[in-house]
């Protein structure tokens, strides 16, 4: 069996990823604050076993307990692969800095950084002892790399999590069973997300005009095609841990 962990599951590229894994052969942990009633169905059409969680990654607190509860779910006698893709995100606030209360600030770090985090940490420490194929992704964005005009939390979010992605790739190359660990720039999709950069007002954020030209110009990718580039490359055994992908430089 090959258990999968998805964040971020009810839209997008984390419903995509989840409606490209539907086999008898998976079982699907989805989790976010909406369920995803379509996958759920179609989970059962395609005999495939699926745990939906509605969860919202603000209380970072209960985050132990969830994972406790995944990982009680999974038989590791019998488990090929374990992976968990950190696909849940906001871009909010978008706004520049100064022009929102403190809390907006935590939200997005909880929801962007500390969650993923704490799942992360939390997946090494009890599969420590586990030598199947063990494997987390972190989904990235360009804006971990390039600062943009008013999305001071997410870029530093994503950038920060890249980071983290170096950083427990290096500490697992010196373990007897690693996981093995990536990030995953997933170009700009055709998602919720976008719908919301393209709302910004131009005082909140510069580079609207472009997003919306984007758009216009059919220049955004489907999160089915991105959810299949990135499965063929969880599946690849060249994959290597550590890495930030970027789809634009895949084949
Ligand atoms: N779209 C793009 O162009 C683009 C570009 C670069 C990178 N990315 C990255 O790609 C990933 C997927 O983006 P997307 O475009 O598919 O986003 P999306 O359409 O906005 O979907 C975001 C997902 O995250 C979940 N989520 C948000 N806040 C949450 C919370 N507080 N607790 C639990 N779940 C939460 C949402 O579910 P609920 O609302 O049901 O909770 C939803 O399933 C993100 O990591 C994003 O940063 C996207």
């Amino acid at each position: 069996m090959n258990y999968y962990i998805i964040t971020g599951a009810s839209r997008g590229l984390g419903r995509a990823i989840a409606e490209n894994l539907l086999s008898k052969d998976n079982h699907l942990f989805c989790i976010s604050r909406r369920m995803n009633d379509d996958v759920i169905t179609e989970a059962g059409l395609k005999d495939c076993k699926i745990d939906y969680f509605e969860y919202d990654f603000n209380f970072i607190e209960e985050i132990d307990m969830l994972i406790s509860t995944i990982f009680e779910r999974i038989n590791f006698s019998k488990a090929q692969t374990v992976c968990m893709i950190n696909n849940a995100a906001t871009l909010n606030p978008i706004k520049p800095v100064g022009k929102y209360p403190s809390f907006e600030i935590i939200s997005s770090m909880n929801v962007n950084l500390i969650a993923p985090m704490l799942l992360i940490s939390e997946f090494i420490r009890r599969t420590e002892e586990v030598s199947c194929n063990k494997m987390i992704v972190n989904i990235s964005s360009g804006a971990g790399k390039h600062p943009y005009y008013g999305w001071g939390c997410y870029c530093s979010a994503k950038a920060a999590l890249d980071m983290f992605t170096g950083c427990v790739g290096l500490e697992q190359s010196n373990s007897p069973n690693p996981v093995k660990i990536i990030s995953f720039n997933p170009g700009i999709m055709d998602t919720d997300m976008q719908s919301e950069i393209r709302q910004s007002r131009e005082e909140d954020f510069e580079q609207v005009e472009r997003f919306i030209k984007l758009k216009e110009q059919g220049k955004l990718k489907s999160p089915d095609f991105v959810a299949k580039k990135l499965l063929e490359l969880i599946h690849n055994n060249e994959t290597k841990s550590g890495m930030l992908y970027d789809i634009n430089e895949l084949q």
